[in-house]
């Protein structure tokens, strides 16, 4: 498998791109609109065709590129079951898309909004906002929920094996890569935190409101397509 981690500095969002050697199809997960070309070099570079864009879920701090692509490569989107009707695939909990050869097995993990997935391949997991390094995506807007997040993360991600390699959708201190073991471990949020105590520690997180949010959300639940406003 030919798996990239690329980073959008502005919005601090990872987007992963997932290659098939054996059949040079491609997908990426969470690309932003900015980074369009840098991505799509990429995708040639390694001799990919680029087959699926998957989103974890509507994001509320970029646009997405999903519309761009699928327009310039023929790629079709994915979305979790409460996403954007925009999408060409809706996805729940143990449905497989095939990038190629590669299996990548959808999980349900509401609670940073209600249409949040993440996708699991090999060792690894893509969890989006839903767990991230040492945090956990925030729950006040988009149908954000704490309880719901906090057992999204206590039985459905946790319930992966420790060694399982947490590739998260954002990040704002440097770090790349984590382990669900690790973050059971050392996660502030959740490590010896009973429920009542993460919602707590959730609704006191006090945050300003995304800076793209009133432009990104409206744009997202169209795939993208809509024209930047500046
Ligand atoms: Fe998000």
């Amino acid at each position: 498998m030919i798996f990239r981690q690329l980073f959008d500095s502005q919005s601090s969002t990872y987007t992963y791109l997932i290659g098939d050697e054996q059949t040079g199809e491609a997908a990426l997960v969470d690309p932003v609109r900015e980074q369009i070309e840098r991505d799509l070099r990429l995708v040639a570079e390694l001799g990919l065709r680029l087959t699926w864009v998957l989103e974890t879920h509507v994001h509320a701090d970029h646009v997405t590129a999903a519309a761009m692509l699928r327009e310039r490569t023929g790629a079709r989107t994915v979305f979790g079951q409460r996403g954007a009707a925009c999408a060409d695939r809706h996805v729940s909990a143990g449905d497989v898309i095939l990038v190629g050869t590669l299996r990548v097995t959808v999980l349900d993990t509401p609670g940073h909004t209600d249409d949040s997935v993440s996708y699991v391949i090999g060792d690894r997991v893509l969890t989006g906002d839903a767990l991230t390094i040492r945090g956990a995506g925030r729950t006040d807007f988009q149908n954000g929920d704490p309880r719901t997040l906090y057992r999204t993360i206590t039985q459905v991600l946790f319930a992966l094996g420790d060694d399982t390699l947490v590739y998260p959708g954002h990040d704002y201190k440097g770090q790349t890569v984590s382990t669900i073991g690790e973050e059971r471990r050392h996660n502030p949020r959740l490590a010896g935190k009973s429920e009542d105590e993460f919602v707590a520690i959730m609704n006191g997180l006090g945050l300003a409101p995304p800076k793209q949010i009133a432009e990104a959300v409206p744009a997202n639940r169209a795939c993208g397509a809509v024209p930047a406003s500046a």
